[in-house]
């Protein structure tokens, strides 16, 4: 059957303010906080009752659909599979260590993938009433107004947007801080604003030269990586290959040639496959 995409942004849409009002409500009140794989991965009882919530407006709207929440695959163990139908990808609480500690850079992510490719993403930081959208071939928007990155070039001139990362893994903290240290010689300096939805949305507005991650899903980044992509910025595996969402990793660039520099002076972890 045809896969009407004018609904499913309208049903994203809608989605995406319901989502955002349980996490304003709950930012300023007292959080049920449990760990997940490492004492630095967090999640709390707004993660698992947001993705409940989304769940049941997406099955009902749309039951043939698939679904790919980050509670939902974190709870169950079970491998993540990318198949051709149309899929919802989410992140209910994207910065869940933000959110813990009421760091107001908190956002809900989602992107819609049909035949494997993102047609919709959606990224809404609540805190900071931010809408950050883009459909396939049609650009990308916050609040509405067109996004555009900056045209920074040169490593020396741009900010990199870089994360530690929740794994306590030592040679992954090691690689990682490396990175830092390589990126923050070479350049204007480093950002973490602890949300990689949020990390691409921004390199999407020009708040912002570069990001780059390993380790991260799917959900974290496949609704910024369109943003992105649809902005006008470049969005690739940090090693200069295709992106592949089951990968764990992103870089995104304002320009080309800073996406090339930069990957040229990391060391590229590998972190595994979703
Ligand atoms: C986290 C954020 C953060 C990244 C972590 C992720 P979560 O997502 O995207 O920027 O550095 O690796 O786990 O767990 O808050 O949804």
């Amino acid at each position: 059957s045809e896969v009407d995409l004018q609904e499913i942004y309208n049903t994203a849409l809608e989605v995406a303010s319901r989502a955002g009002q349980v996490i304003k409500e709950a930012f300023l009140k007292e959080k049920l906080v449990d760990t997940k794989q490492s004492q630095a991965d967090l999640v709390t009882e707004t993660d698992k009752a947001v993705e409940i919530l989304v769940h049941q407006l997406i099955t009902t709207k749309f039951p043939s659909h698939k679904f790919i929440g980050e509670e939902t695959t974190s709870a169950t163990g079970e491998q993540c599979k990318l198949t051709d139908d149309p899929t919802w990808i989410i992140d209910p609480v994207d910065g869940t260590t933000n959110f813990v500690h009421s760091i107001p850079e908190v956002a809900f992510s989602l992107g819609v993938a049909v035949g494997k490719k993102a047609v919709v993403g959606v990224v809404y930081i609540p805190m900071k009433e931010e809408l950050f959208t883009a459909r396939l071939g049609h650009g990308a928007f916050l609040n509405g107004n067109k996004l555009q990155p900056s045209n920074i070039q040169e490593l020396k001139k741009s900010v990199v947007i870089m994360e530690a990362g929740s794994s306590r893994d030592i040679a992954v903290v090691n690689d990682k801080m490396k990175n830092m240290h390589t990126v923050v010689t070479h350049s204007h300096g480093i950002r973490s604003y602890g949300s990689a939805a949020l990390n691409l949305s921004y390199v999407a507005a020009g708040r912002g030269d570069a990001y780059v991650e390993y380790g991260i899903h799917i959900w974290d980044f496949i609704a910024g990586a369109l943003i992105a992509t649809e902005a006008g910025a470049v969005v690739q595996d940090p090693t200069g290959s295709e992106l592949d969402y089951l990968h764990r990793r992103i870089l995104c660039a304002s320009t080309p040639e800073l996406a090339s520099e930069l990957s040229s002076v990391l060391t590229h972890l590998d972190m595994g496959y979703d």
